[in-house]
């Protein structure tokens, strides 16, 4: 297939683009750039330094290439900044993809796979989260998201040719078996590589944003899936992709683990005490998330090889070893 990806400069876009030609795909690559790297693209794969609100121009591109399917990353991803400048969110989240969308729609390309995240759940009613628990976004971001999937189930009503997934992302983490690509967020929000920051002195500490949720240690549980893991996914994805399909899938491992885990894990893994701070709670933070991932598993055949929490943060840490600036010394 010839496949169109959006944010393919960024830290899964970039993972999906290396799986994609591993199996047999061709891909073109749109990124605006804004947090994506272009040292994390091969140099040759046709890229783009194109905005997604450029409707005109990702019409050109899909028609050049012949494009057959989008695998749409591009987006912003942080909570708190979501918070402060909503229309930010909206403008890149909900309009980028509308216009991606007509793009699409008038290239005549009909499908469709969006990087949607758990916090469309918000504060969910039930753990695990089933596909079928409740979307109760509580920040403009899981909004933008959430809107996004409503958006293609109407696309899907008003053209049956039209078939799209949809990936609910629990917490990406890791970094590809090669060491050459890797997670370089700026500024890093994260909590794997902030621990790893920690463990390497390129930051003082590390600060566990509350220890009194209710769960066994005190601290929030989350549910890690490896990057190379999560975009096997979306291959199998665009792979059984058809005309009038609108599926909605959980990418998680389906288990847990707690803050607390995290920093032992990591410490194991470093060799390092993790300096830490505890500190109060983040404002927003759910106790705990975790996937339900069955339906994943038995519809598309999906495995997680990295379940293994030590093991997905060696991953990372190989990546920070080798890149202490991120893709500064390329
Ligand atoms: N955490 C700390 N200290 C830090 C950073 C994080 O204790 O310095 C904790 C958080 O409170 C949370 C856990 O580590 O309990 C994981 O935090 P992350 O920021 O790594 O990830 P989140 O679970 O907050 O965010 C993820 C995705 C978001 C998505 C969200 C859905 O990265 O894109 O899940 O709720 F919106």
């Amino acid at each position: 297939m010839n496949i169109l990806v959006t944010g393919g400069a960024g830290y899964i876009g970039s993972h999906a683009v290396r799986k994609l030609r591993e199996t047999g795909h061709s891909v073109v690559i749109l990124d605006n750039l804004s947090y994506g790297h272009r040292e994390s693209v091969p140099n040759d794969i046709p890229f783009y330094h194109v905005d997604l609100r450029e409707t005109d121009r990702i019409e050109t591109i899909l028609r050049e290439h012949q494009i057959n399917a989008v695998m749409h990353f591009a987006a912003l991803i942080s909570v708190g900044e979501s918070v402060e400048k909503p229309l930010l969110y909206y403008g890149n989240n909900t309009l980028g993809a509308v216009s991606l969308l007509e793009a699409m729609e008038r290239a005549g390309v009909r499908r469709f796979v969006f990087s949607s995240t758990a916090a469309v759940y918000g504060e969910p009613e039930e753990t695990p989260i089933f596909e079928t628990t409740q979307r109760h976004p509580i920040n403009p971001y899981g909004r933008s998201k959430w809107f996004v999937e409503q958006i293609l189930q109407d696309i899907a009503v008003s053209d049956p040719q039209f078939g799209f997934v949809v990936f609910r992302y629990f917490n990406v983490a890791g970094a590809g078996e090669g060491g050459l690509i890797g997670e370089d967020h700026r500024p890093e929000t994260h909590l794997i590589p902030l621990v790893l920051f920690a463990a390497m002195g390129k930051r003082d500490n590390i600060t566990v944003f509350g220890t009194d949720y209710p769960t066994p240690d005190g601290t929030c549980i989350r549910d890690y899936v490896h990057v190379d893991d999560l975009v096997t996914a979306h291959v199998l994805g665009i792979e059984a992709l058809r005309g009038g399909d609108a599926r909605f899938y959980n990418l998680g491992i389906g288990r847990g683990y707690s803050v607390r885990e995290i920093l032992d894990a990591a410490k194991n893994v470093t060799g390092t005490e993790i300096p830490t701070v505890f500190g109060s709670r983040r404002e927003g933070d759910p106790a705990r998330l975790f996937a339900n991932s069955d339906k994943v598993r038995k519809e598309l055949g999906w495995e997680p090889q990295h379940t293994n929490i030590e093991e997905i943060i060696a991953s990372a840490w190989r990546w920070h070893i080798a890149h202490p600036d991120g893709y500064n010394i390329l």
